[in-house]
């Protein structure tokens, strides 16, 4: 694929976290024989300091000519402390969000076993949850009439019928390609723009037989989000809930650093991290990086390319395993690694150390034949039982199914076969292969 790629990278943390994403997308491009330029633009208070507007047309130009958007952060706390400044870093970010017509915000919570202890709950009501908060981007109260004066304010919360249906379109769409379970948050006991969302989505849930629907106010949602996020597979919101959600959602895995985000819509699609610029790191190299490498994930993922995607995703637990993590994840007496160290290492990974599909393939079978082959001639005799793959190339999953690398009986096998195919592609039969590569013939069923 040819990728045209528009790149802002905001303010504070955004430009080095930005240069990252920028080194893991060339470096799966080359891997995968992909092209890809890039076109840099200005956006928030970066360019409210240089041309006077958070999002001016030149950067709208090159994300509606683009592929798709790797966006960082916006927003600075002169703005913040300034409540007369009549423009703000963060407007920049909504124009993006409404001239794009980016309606989708998709912002997966998903935690990692190796850092579930730095999550602020319990790690077994933690450990497994993976749900996605479809957030409504473009309406809603952050786009509504507004006013202000010294005495009287107020935002408007309007949603219109095709608003809400195409919204929860796609959180019908996620939860089939998900576990069919949609949870829709709303706070339909008080305002009137959420009973809409609930009627519609009670129109449009026959629609989906397949699907549990089960609707929740938002106030119940953000309790249950903390008790038992194990609940939720997909959720689906209107904008000011799920900003507030996804805010929550994004501490159940341990670190703000680690979620990325989709917005999707009418023209090129935005891959940002879902945490915001952290002024005060700025220029400190201590900002994670992998929310933003995680966007390159889904970016790759928005395009079919799942391989690519997959490749991301890999490095990104690879360098946690390694224990190659920023400060606010490193392991008790772990070496420092500031983002640009972890960028370096992530793309390092991603050129050298992990093996394209078709590699592992032919690594796989050209160490398989070998094997068997001289199996067949030093014992002469090819004996054909289950086995269970404990290959070095492997060696991952297996550790996953089993935690060991050890010979196991017929019957374990069958069991263990399904996952095995599941998560290798490959049904195993013969021989059986231990870590470090080297084959040994099974001595007939039961061998354990
Ligand atoms: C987010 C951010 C933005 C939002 C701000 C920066 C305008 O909090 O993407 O969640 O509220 O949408
Ligand atoms: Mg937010």
């Amino acid at each position: 694929m040819d990728f045209k790629i528009a790149v802002l990278a905001g303010d504070g943390i955004g430009p080095e976290i930005s240069a990252v994403g920028v080194d893991v997308m060339t470096a799966v491009c080359e891997k995968f024989g992909h092209k890809v330029s890039y076109e840099y633009a200005v956006c928030g208070a970066d360019a409210i300091d240089k041309v006077g507007d958070p999002f001016p047309e030149a950067t709208y130009q090159a994300c509606k000519n683009a592929d798709a958007v790797l966006f960082s952060a916006v927003g600075d706390p002169k703005f913040d402390n300034d409540p007369t400044a009549k423009v703000r870093p963060e407007q920049g970010l909504l124009a993006m969000r409404k001239k794009l017509g980016l309606f989708a915000n998709i912002r997966p919570v998903q935690t990692f076993k190796c850092l579930l202890h730095k999550s602020p709950l319990r790690a077994e009501l933690v450990d497994g949850a993976d749900f996605l908060c479809i957030r409504e981007l473009t309406g809603g109260m952050y786009f509504g009439e507004k006013y202000q004066d010294n005495d009287k304010a107020y935002d408007t919360n309007m949603y219109t019928r095709p608003e809400i249906e195409r919204i929860l379109k796609v959180g019908f769409e996620y939860a089939m390609k998900r576990n069919k379970h949609l949870t829709v948050v709303d706070k339909a006991n008080v305002l009137a723009s959420s009973r809409l969302w609930r009627q519609i989505a009670r129109e449009m849930a026959p629609d989906y037989p397949e699907v549990t629907t089960d609707y929740m106010y938002v106030d119940n949602a953000a309790m249950r989000m903390i008790q038992e996020p194990k609940f939720f597979d997909v959720m689906v919101t209107e904008n000011t809930f799920g900003d507030i959600l996804t805010d929550e959602g994004s501490c159940i895995s341990g670190s703000m650093g680690l979620l990325p985000s989709a917005s999707t819509g009418e023209s090129t699609p935005v891959f940002e991290p879902i945490h915001g610029s952290w002024p005060q790191a700025k220029g400190l190299n201590i900002a994670n990086p992998l929310a933003q490498i995680l966007s390159v994930a889904m970016l790759f993922e928005y395009f079919g390319l799942k391989e690519e995607g997959a490749l991301v995703r890999e490095a990104v637990d690879a360098s946690l395993d390694a224990n190659v993590r920023t400060p606010e994840i490193q392991a008790e007496g772990g070496a420092k690694y500031g983002t640009k160290e972890v960028g370096a290492w992530i793309v390092d990974y991603i050129k050298h150390q992990s093996l394209l599909r078709k590699e592992r393939d032919k690594r796989f079978f050209s160490t398989f034949a070998r094997r068997c082959i001289k199996s067949m001639i030093t014992d002469s005799i090819f004996d054909v039982s289950p086995c269970f793959i404990t290959n070095d190339d492997y060696g991952k999953n297996s550790k996953e199914l089993d935690g060991t690398h050890r010979r196991h009986s017929v019957d374990e096998v069958g069991r263990i076969q399904p996952e095995v195919r599941a998560a290798t592609g490959y049904s195993c039969q013969t021989g059986v292969f231990q870590s470090g590569g080297q084959c040994e013939r099974p001595r007939g069923a039961g061998n354990d």
